[in-house]
């Protein structure tokens, strides 16, 4: 898709398909959508009232213009209420607006950007809803089923300036590292093995000149990875442990980690998961996929911190060679775990991931996983918790998730709870009780994050969805990309 700004007025712009985002308390006084009116004889309105439009979220209003505009169809979007309107919704109008000209088999898509929002920032939401609206996964499809995006050209309108290039090429390197990452999670565990993913790595550090090194069984070995290893001993799968490095052109101002979950398949190992909790366990190197895609936006756009993204992968399997319960691991930091449950992988495969990190002395670390079912009870399926040893580093961390339009909560790590890792043969038992599930999880990785300032990120929720909302499709979501290209490749004001 061609992507371009224009500040031409609404009713003249020249497209298959024009997308006006509707405030439900504006739609009656907007001078842009009086002036459509207007143009098309009053028919806008007249519409609108018999079909019950009023802008509010989701409601969508269709129009053929018969010639009476430079577009051939009008398409109103609702966004509810001026004011309060979330960054997340002018990706989702945008999206909207793009699945319906593709539905129409339009070439040329036309959306105006809302009122408040038709700065460069704004743009760029608009260009990234567009842009991973339009994304679908079909490479299994065949026939009807897969059918071909017509959209190729899109053009965005400012209502006094017409949005900057750089605006949209900013977006375009955002959503393109979004859609590497779901395209990433939707591949079947079959395909995306930790193998691959070291390949997709590899392409990743080719493209954009990053540093790459991927550690095999033999080297996570030599390094004393037991808890990796541990996880990755099931599976007839070779694990692989990628850490790609991103370094400034000038001295870098700090360096920071990033941490992804890169369990391919999560079966539960032994305490093997029930079918239904089964089916979805490809998304569980969400996180993995999350780091690798985002480095490389991070480096396309440039940023003055040095950074590593760092990947362990692995199934996590039952079988003859399959750790198991009761067995005791000694971790690269040199802390003994005692499994009592092989289903809590992720953390094992994290506090080792962690300890490796930290040799490499960084500033910050922070790590993105599917950890537990626990934070989907607490925050629901579309947020994620975020724990810290840090406070001052979590809220700059979620000041950077609001500006990126990502869902992130805080919660708190309990000191208390850490009684429920207590294990009388070694120093922790991987699992504690039922209730605080996302918090025991934390509390096991902060042993290993010790004194460096750390963030933890469990995007267990929103990591994959079920249904179509906005930008995002069914499956993976490239949730926390965003976040950090935010974090470390801000917009420059
Ligand atoms: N990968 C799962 C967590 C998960 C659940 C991710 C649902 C996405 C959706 C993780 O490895 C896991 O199995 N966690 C267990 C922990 C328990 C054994 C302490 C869980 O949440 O049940
Ligand atoms: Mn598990
Ligand atoms: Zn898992």
């Amino acid at each position: 898709m061609r992507l371009s700004g224009t500040n031409s007025a609404l009713a003249d712009v020249v497209s298959d398909l024009l997308a006006v985002p509707v405030h439900a308390d504006r739609f009656k006084e907007s001078a842009a959508i009086r002036a459509l009116d207007e143009r098309l004889n009053g028919l806008v309105y007249k519409l609108a009232a018999e079909e019950r439009f009023e802008g509010k979220p989701g409601q969508t209003l269709a129009l053929h213009t018969h010639g009476k505009l430079g577009a051939q169809r009008l398409l109103l979007v609702g966004m509810g209420k001026s004011g309060a309107t979330e960054l997340a919704e002018l990706r989702h109008a945008a999206a909207t607006g793009v699945r319906a000209a593709n539905a129409a088999g339009a070439r040329c898509y036309a959306y105006a950007l809302p009122e408040g929002a038709a700065d460069d920032a704004g743009a760029q939401l608009a260009a990234e809803g567009v842009l991973l609206g339009a994304y679908r996964f079909d490479r299994y499809l065949s026939g009807d089923a897969k059918r071909p995006e017509t959209v190729v050209e899109v053009l965005f309108v400012g209502a006094d300036s017409a949005p900057s290039a750089a605006a949209l090429a900013r977006a375009e390197i955002i959503a393109g590292a979004v859609a590497q990452a779901r395209s990433m999670i939707n591949e079947p565990a079959a395909e995306m093995t930790p193998s691959k993913m070291a390949d997709v790595a590899r392409e990743v550090a080719a493209k954009h000149g990053l540093a790459i090194d991927v550690l095999d069984r033999a080297r996570c070995h030599e390094l004393g990875m037991g808890m990796f290893l541990a996880v990755s001993q099931g599976s007839i799968e070779e694990p692989r442990f990628i850490h790609l490095t991103y370094t400034p052109k000038a001295k870098a101002t700090r360096r920071v980690c990033l941490i992804g979950k890169g369990v391919t398949f999560d079966s539960g190992g032994l305490s093997l998961k029930p079918s239904a909790s089964m089916e979805d366990m490809k998304i569980d190197m969400s996180g993995a996929a999350a780091v690798i895609a985002a480095i490389g936006a991070i480096a396309a756009i440039g940023s003055d911190v040095e950074v590593h993204a760092i990947a362990a992968c692995t199934e996590n399997m039952p079988s003859g060679s399959a750790y198991k319960l009761g067995d005791v691991l000694r971790s690269m930091a040199g802390k003994t775990v005692e499994i009592n449950n092989t289903d809590a992988e992720g953390r094992l495969t994290l506090g080792d991931a962690i300890t490796y990190a930290r040799r490499l002395e960084p500033d910050e670390i922070f790590d993105f996983a599917t950890l537990t079912g626990a934070i989907v009870v607490a925050l629901g399926p579309y947020t994620a918790g975020v724990m810290s040893n840090t406070p001052a580093l979590s809220d700059r961390w979620l000041a950077a998730a609001k500006a990126a339009g990502e869902a992130m909560w805080p919660m708190p790590l309990v000191d208390r709870l850490k009684e429920q890792l207590k294990s009388d043969i070694a120093d922790m038992k991987n699992t504690g009780e039922r209730y605080g599930g996302a918090i025991t999880a934390g509390l096991f990785l902060r042993e290993f994050a010790g004194e460096t300032p750390w963030v933890h990120v469990d995007l267990a929720g929103p990591a994959s969805a079920t249904k179509q909302q906005g930008a995002t499709g069914k499956g993976g979501t490239g949730f926390a990309v965003a976040t950090m290209v935010e974090y470390l490749a801000p917009r420059r004001a």
